[in-house]
């Protein structure tokens, strides 16, 4: 019976009986789960993405990792990156993930998000954030948006053609903005007004508009840390400030960095709380827009998604990392 088997297998990973036995000494037992999503032109079945996947398990052991997808099928994903409504994407995601039996009974998990994938799981945290994150990673992301749209190289590839046609009917049209992923966190602080009125996705989510979601502020403070890494050399995300949340004139080439901007001294999203507690990391990564190598993943997973710290006050505590001592 499969189902049982599953079934045993679920309890064996997150032992729901050990909070009922009597409080003594508490340790934790294995690392978090860890959700990655990918970015632009990937999909979940790649060779790149599963090494990912594996490595995060070599370096954190007995960590279970899901790669996020918007379609069962390599291609369906892969197109997904590029075509779609991103509010309802994240909505698909949201209800993926809750529905997940070892996600949504585990504490919390970690969350890694690649370029675009970054942007869309700070999203699901402030939006949903069940499985609750503990600590998200993000990686060369444009969470300030994009001022230009990376151009298809001349392989043939037609799926990315077809979004490159897509802007023919305009960035700021419902027609794009519910389209075209990447349009929807296409922001020029030269048309910002347009902006502000059309953006599908990122004006809302970064609380850019006069109303803010007092939800998307409270749900990011819940993040126990927030790696942002931006790629030294990136020329395919542009302007590569953006993994910061910085604003870069696109005319001017002045740029102005998060703690500079309203965003963060008026606090929209909480960031400039989380930085306040330490929280928010600005790192750096040599090289081009997702250029990685082993070694530096290697640190990161260690860094962030090793094994957590269980305090000693058990009432805290989520029922799965509770393990008798000895
Ligand atoms: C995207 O989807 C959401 C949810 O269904 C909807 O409210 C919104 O209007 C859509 N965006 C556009 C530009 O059509
Ligand atoms: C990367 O950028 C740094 C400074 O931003 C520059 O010194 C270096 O030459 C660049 N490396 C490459 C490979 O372009």
């Amino acid at each position: 019976m499969p189902q049982l088997r599953r079934l045993i297998a679920l309890l064996a990973a997150f032992p729901l009986l050990s909070r009922a036995l009597p409080a003594t000494k508490y340790v934790e037992t294995t690392p978090l789960p860890l959700v990655i999503w990918h970015g632009l032109g990937d999909s979940y079945q790649a060779d790149g993405i599963m090494e990912v996947a594996q490595l995060a398990e070599e370096v954190n052991p007995g960590t279970y990792v899901y790669i996020i997808h918007l379609d069962d099928s390599d291609n369906g994903d892969r197109q997904a990156t590029f075509f779609g409504n991103v509010t309802e994407q994240i909505t698909q995601v949201c209800e993926q993930l809750a529905s997940e039996p070892i996600l949504s009974t585990a504490p919390a998990v970690n969350a890694l998000g690649f370029s675009q994938g970054g942007q869309f799981l700070r999203a699901f945290v402030e939006k949903c954030n069940f499985p609750q994150v503990h600590n998200l990673v993000t990686m060369g992301s444009q969470h300030n948006g994009i001022f230009k749209f990376q151009s298809c190289d001349s392989s043939g590839d037609w799926v990315c053609r077809g979004a490159e046609a897509l802007l023919r009917f305009g960035r700021w049209s419902d027609f794009v903005q519910s389209r075209l992923v990447p349009a929807q966190y296409f922001r020029d602080s030269n048309e910002y007004d347009s902006y502000l009125k059309h953006s599908n996705f990122l004006a809302d989510i970064n609380n850019e508009r006069e109303e803010k979601n007092e939800a998307y502020k409270s749900n990011l403070l819940s993040l126990n840390r927030f790696g942002m890494f931006m790629f030294a050399n990136d020329t395919v995300a542009v302007p590569k400030e953006s993994a910061w949340f910085a604003e870069v004139n696109q005319l001017s080439g002045e740029i102005t960095t998060l703690r500079e901007r309203s965003l963060y001294t008026e606090d929209w999203l909480g960031l400039r709380a989380l930085d306040e507690q330490g929280k928010l990391d600005f790192e750096t990564i040599p090289g081009q827009h997702m250029e990685l190598t082993d070694k530096l993943l290697t640190d990161v997973f260690t860094e962030y998604f090793g094994p957590v710290e269980v305090p000693d006050d058990v009432a805290a505590l989520p029922p799965s990392l509770v393990k008798q001592g000895m």
